[in-house]
């Protein structure tokens, strides 16, 4: 297996930005990739403001943070990524990301290693359009990667073991927990927190209690948040599109059909915090 050095990151939106400002805080040779130069330098200026407020509450030192931002090129030419690691984290769409792992293959070593940040595509269904299916390996954080501690790490059926296991190894070395499963829709968070979210609209909707009921009991109870306040963060559409996968991936079961009431709050608009209204207003 080769030392894993320099490690791009395909994508500077939500996702690819936290991540590329992850690798190179903990000292990886990164680079930031993505068609939009836009895209490019929203996610510079991101990262920048994120070190600063790391500077100003001392976590980092002021020369800490130049070393930080000279380890990341921000390039949008695909050419450039020449990579040990490359982890995607593009649109959300299996042809156009199994497409991007055919053209990197093309320009770089053998041994590369391809990790998708996909939440919702089965890792298999991309492999399967790939050159080389035994080297994608799904490595999946959590939003704001910098601070979530979870690292889904799925491996496939093609995936080989030995590069599922390194990707393992480097979460690790990024400061965080991975968790190994398999290919399964939703993976393990959100299959299993689809409850969390379904029920609580559930019993809304059935005027058994408020969303503020629901939110102060299971933040009582030990849970970080409560789900409509969660929902308001993630964004009602991309947890409901989540739900829908996770549904009709398995088979369309009654207990976890997608909810009336955040469709509702779609037709209107009423996104969560992004558009200013979800289940709250702000
Ligand atoms: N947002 C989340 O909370 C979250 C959490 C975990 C995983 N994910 C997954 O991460 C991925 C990215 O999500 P996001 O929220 O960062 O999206 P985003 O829309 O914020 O960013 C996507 C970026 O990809 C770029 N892009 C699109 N096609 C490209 C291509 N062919 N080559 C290079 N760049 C391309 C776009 O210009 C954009 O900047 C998705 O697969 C998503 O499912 C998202």
């Amino acid at each position: 297996m080769k030392a894993i050095q320099t490690i791009a990151v395909c994508g500077a939106g939500t996702m690819g930005s936290g991540i590329a400002q992850l690798t190179a805080q903990a000292g990886f040779n990164t680079i930031q990739f993505d068609l939009s130069p836009a895209a490019l330098e929203k996610s510079r200026l991101g990262i920048v403001a994120q070190l600063n407020k790391l500077v100003e509450k001392a976590k980092i030192t002021a020369e800490e943070k130049e070393q930080i931002l000279s380890r990341i090129r921000f390039s949008k030419e695909l050419a450039d990524c020449k990579a040990d690691l490359i982890i995607e984290a593009i649109i959300e769409n299996k042809e156009i990301k199994t497409k991007l792992f055919n053209d990197l293959a093309v320009f770089n070593d053998p041994a590369v290693i391809f990790a998708t940040n996909t939440s919702s595509i089965s890792i298999d269904a991309i492999a399967e359009g790939m050159d080389h299916p035994d080297k994608l390996v799904g490595m999946h954080f959590f939003n704001p990667a910098p601070v979530m501690k979870l690292v889904e790490v799925i491996q496939g059926s093609h995936t080989n073991p030995l590069l599922a296991e390194q990707v393992y190894q480097l979460a690790q070395q990024l400061g965080k927990v991975p968790v190994i499963c398999r290919d399964a829709p939703g993976f393990i968070v959100n299959r299993v927190a689809r409850h969390y979210y379904l029920e609580a609209m559930l019993m809304v909707e059935k005027g058994l209690i408020t969303t503020g009921q629901a939110d102060a009991a299971m933040e009582a109870a030990g849970f970080k948040m409560g789900p409509f306040k969660l929902m308001d963060l993630i964004g009602l559409d991309i947890n409901y599109s989540v739900s829908n996968i996770v549904w009709e991936a398995l088979g369309c079961p009654e207990r976890l059909t997608p909810s009336p009431l955040q469709q509702a709050k779609l037709r209107e608009g009423k996104l969560g915090k992004k558009t200013g209204e979800g289940f709250y207003t702000y």
